[in-house]
C-alpha cells in the first residue's frame, strides 16, 4: 500500500509532476457551466446551437443544475446574468455562495437607464484551504473589453476572460492535477485559460 506521499508522485498524469504543491494529491473534479443565459438563450445563440431555445426555459437550468450537483459533487460555478438571478438561485441548494463578476468597462445600451455591469457566478463546494492558502474575494471586477479594439476579448457573445477562469480555479482552490471540466466551451477561451494555468503549474517529469 503506497503512502499519501507515493500515491501524489505516482498519480500525475502525461508524466508531469505538479510543481509546488506539497499536500498529497486527492484528485478533485470541478466543472464550470456557462449556458446561454435565461431569456437570451434563442436570440444570442440560436445561430449557433440547434437547442439553444431549451435554455430560455427554467426547467432547462433547473436540470443543468441537478446535473451539476449530481456529477460534480466537489464543486462547480456557473455563470448567469443578473436579471436572472431572482429565478435560477432558489432551484439551487442552500449551500451555494453567489459570487460577483464586476465589469469596469462594458456596453452602454442607450435605452438602457440602469447599466448591468455584474454578472452573478453561482458557486457550490471547493477544496477546503490549508492554513497557508489565501482566502478568496467573492468579487472580482475584470473587464471583457479589450482596451485597444474597444471589441469584446475573444469576440465571442457571452465569452469569458481569462482573469474570470483564473479567479474562479483560486475560489475553487483547484489544483492543476483536478479534472475541470467547461460545460459550455463557445469560443474555446475558457477551455484554453484552463490549460494555460495548469501548465503553468506542472514541471515535466523528464
Ligand atoms: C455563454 S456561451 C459560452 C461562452 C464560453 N464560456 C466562452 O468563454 O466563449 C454559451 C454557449 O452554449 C452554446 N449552447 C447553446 N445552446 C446549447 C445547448 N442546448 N446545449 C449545449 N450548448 C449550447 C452556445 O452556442 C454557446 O457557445
Amino acid at each position: 500500500m503506497n503512502s499519501a506521499k507515493e500515491t501524489f508522485a505516482l498519480e500525475t498524469d502525461d508524466r508531469r509532476a505538479v510543481h509546488g504543491t506539497v499536500r498529497p494529491l486527492v484528485r478533485l473534479r470541478f466543472a464550470y457551466a456557462d449556458p446561454p443565459y435565461f431569456g437570451l438563450a434563442a436570440k444570442f445563440y440560436g445561430d449557433l446551437h440547434p437547442d439553444a431555445a431549451a435554455y430560455d426555459r427554467l426547467e432547462t437550468h433547473a436540470a443543468l443544475i441537478l446535473r451539476l450537483c449530481d456529477e460534480w459533487p466537489d464543486g462547480w460555478a456557473m455563470s448567469l446574468h443578473a436579471p436572472s438571478l431572482r429565478h435560477i438561485l432558489p432551484l439551487c441548494p442552500d449551500d451555494v455562495r453567489v459570487l460577483a463578476w464586476v465589469k469596469p468597462m462594458t456596453s452602454f445600451k442607450p435605452n438602457v437607464r440602469l447599466a448591468y455591469a455584474w454578472e452573478p457566478i453561482i458557486l457550490r463546494g471547493g477544496r477546503p484551504l490549508t492554513r497557508e492558502q489565501p482566502t478568496q474575494r467573492d468579487w472580482l471586477a475584470c473587464s471583457c473589453i479589450d482596451t485597444s479594439t474597444g471589441r469584446l476579448k475573444g469576440g465571442f457573445k457571452g465569452g469569458k476572460p481569462e482573469g474570470l477562469v483564473r479567479w474562479l480555479l483560486a475560489v475553487m482552490n483547484a489544483d492543476p492535477a483536478d479534472e475541470i471540466t467547461d460545460l459550455f466551451p463557445g469560443s474555446g477561451d475558457v477551455t484554453r485559460a484552463i490549460q494555460a494555468w495548469r501548465a503553468e503549474g506542472r514541471l515535466p517529469l523528464y
